[in-house]
């Protein structure tokens, strides 16, 4: 039942209705795809093996998490060479292989780009720990002196996102203990200085290097964090804020004015480009508002919206946060995008059942408080989708979600790989329980992931009923669910559509029409009466004309 898309074809430009304004775009976490080669980590002859499906899916565009070379510590987060494929993952013909057959079925595809720091096995920090301070191999990154006695404490109190200091102290050629260099995430993903004109025009190389293999666009990882605020001053974030930049208080190195310049030039290159290419800002701000800042018509062309991932499961909320970002998207003439869950967070599934508060980042595992009901989590996660897919603009998918995934919870301790988890001893779980390789096949080795059986991260048992061969054909199953959603929202050009809030329904109801399609959520306890009309997509099934708890349906005339 795919609907034949209605964006331009691939290559072909059209200004006001470029493709990404409306576009489901699927995310897929290349190790965790599907594996090819058989040795347990997902590569990119997986991925183009398992094309047929995310077409079936009706997906516009897919994003690829990083393929390129990388001593895999952040998981490919760590580049060492930002114009090659790493072994794992294949070679840059296989690469070319999977673009040209995505093309062909009608699937742009956007990069992963990391530009706020390396791996530190890139060629250019080997050379900046190889020479001596002040030297322009170490002007590329963020080295400074030490404090104290001896500089032994570093330059800063700024701590990493995946915990612990921000800094780490090299050993100067001569042995000798030696400057300090920043690294907001591990210490193995040094920060680049992007004062640094070489570190620019590396960038735009980059840039290009991929452009001109075809690629449709790049995600831009921590797009919010590659300009440090003069003179780096102490900063001691909010206890209670996020991690990734949701504090009030503005911290020296998120959000930084310098950044938007930047991205101004990069858009100037991707619009020598023919097919409307795209840069996609991961930026965790600490307001819709904020975020907007990324997309005005000269930056980026999309912003995730993580205000909306991070929205509890309340009407109200989800009201606020929708008309908000309809309202600063459309004020600087972009579209709003949606997401529920990504390689970051826990899987919606999961998370949208937690009694416990978690912020992004720090996952869940055996032994943290407000363990999710997975029935009520499915529940809700389906009601969810189903809202967030009715909704204008541009819509992200993380792969399996439309299988109804949720969060792989009992890890054993030592299958953990997150950075996060090592540098904070275990207190932190990490992301590792939303990174588990997908179940294909329900009675296959690794559910079809591969055909050895080998998986980098253990698969749950219980996923073999959740395997997509399980779930074809299966009228109530998720992935039916997904299909028809997508399919529908095609047919009634939802993404460039219109959203008005229908009156007379009780707080906790969500109610609003998108052009012909009227949709009601029920986040209340009580029974809705839903309007008359043909349902033509519900997230559980509906008999009669009442609408029970958690439960989300399309309605047309
Ligand atoms: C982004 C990525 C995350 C990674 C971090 C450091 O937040 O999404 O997975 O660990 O950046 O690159």
């Amino acid at each position: 039942m795919t609907t034949p898309s209605t964006l331009a074809p691939i290559g072909q430009s059209r200004p006001g209705s470029e493709w990404w304004r409306t576009a489901v775009i699927y995310q897929i976490y290349p190790r965790s795809f599907a594996d090819a080669s058989g040795d347990g980590l997902g590569d990119l002859p997986g991925i183009t093996s398992r094309l047929g499906s995310l077409r079936e899916l009706g997906v516009d565009a897919i994003w690829l998490s990083p393929f390129q070379r990388s001593p895999q510590k952040d998981a490919g987060y760590d580049v060492a060479d930002y114009c090659d494929v790493d072994p794992i993952f294949g070679t840059l013909a296989d690469f070319d292989a999977m673009l040209t057959a995505a093309h062909e079925a009608g699937i742009r595809v956007i990069v992963d780009l990391v530009p706020n720091h390396s791996s530190d096995q890139h060629e250019w920090f080997q050379a900046a720990v190889s020479s001596p301070p002040g030297s322009p191999e170490r002007a590329r990154y963020i080295f400074r002196d030490g404090t104290g006695a001896n500089g032994q404490e570093p330059p800063n109190n700024w701590e990493s996102v995946f915990g612990g200091p921000a800094w780490t102290r090299v050993a100067e050629p001569d042995g000798t203990p030696g400057q300090w260099y920043l690294h907001l995430f591990d210490s193995s993903q040094p920060d680049f200085d992007w004062s640094n004109p070489e570190v620019q025009e590396e960038f735009r190389r980059v840039l290009r290097f991929w452009l001109d293999r075809g690629v449709d666009g790049f995600r831009v990882d921590v797009a919010h964090g590659l300009v440090k605020e003069e003179g780096l001053p102490d900063y001691t974030p909010d206890p209670h804020g996020g991690s990734m930049g949701g504090d009030s208080a503005k911290a020296p190195y998120w959000g930084q004015d310098g950044v938007h310049e930047i991205y101004r030039d990069w858009h100037r290159l991707l619009a020598e480009y023919d097919g409307d290419r795209a840069l996609a800002a991961e930026a965790w701000l600490p307001t819709v508002a904020e975020t907007a800042l990324w997309v005005r018509s000269d930056e980026m062309h999309q912003a995730f919206n993580f205000a909306y991932l991070e929205t509890d499961w309340a009407a109200a909320d989800l009201r606020e946060v929708i008309d908000e970002s309809l309202a600063e998207y459309a004020a600087v003439g972009a579209p709003s995008t949606w997401v529920l869950s990504n390689h970051d967070v826990v899987r919606h599934a999961s998370r949208l059942a937690l009694t416990a508060e978690n912020p992004q980042g720090h996952g869940i595992g055996p032994n943290s408080p407000g363990q999710p009901d997975p029935v009520l989590g499915l529940r809700r996660a389906r009601a969810a989708s189903t809202v967030m897919l009715a909704l204008p603009g541009s819509a992200y998918i993380y792969q399996a979600e439309e299988l109804g995934l949720p969060e792989a919870i009992d890890l054993p301790d030592d299958a953990r790989q997150d950075p996060t988890w090592f540098r904070t001893k275990g207190e932190r779980y990490g992301r590792d329980g939303c990174r588990v390789p997908l179940p294909w096949e329900a009675d296959a080795p690794a559910y079809g992931f591969n055909t050895t059986g080998d998986a980098w991260l253990p698969q749950p048992e219980e996923w073999s009923r959740l395997a997509r061969d399980a779930q074809e054909g299966d009228a109530d199953s998720t992935l039916t669910l997904y299909k028809t959603l997508l399919h529908a929202r095609r047919a009634h050009t939802l993404g460039t559509g219109t959203l008005s809030w229908l009156t007379g329904y009780d707080e906790d109801v969500l109610a609003f029409t998108n052009g012909d399609v009227t949709v009601i959520a029920n986040l209340g306890a009580a029974d809705v009466d839903l309007p008359d009309g043909e349902i033509v997509a519900a997230s559980e099934p509906v008999t009669g004309r009442s609408l029970p708890s958690d439960t989300a349906v399309w309605i047309t005339a």
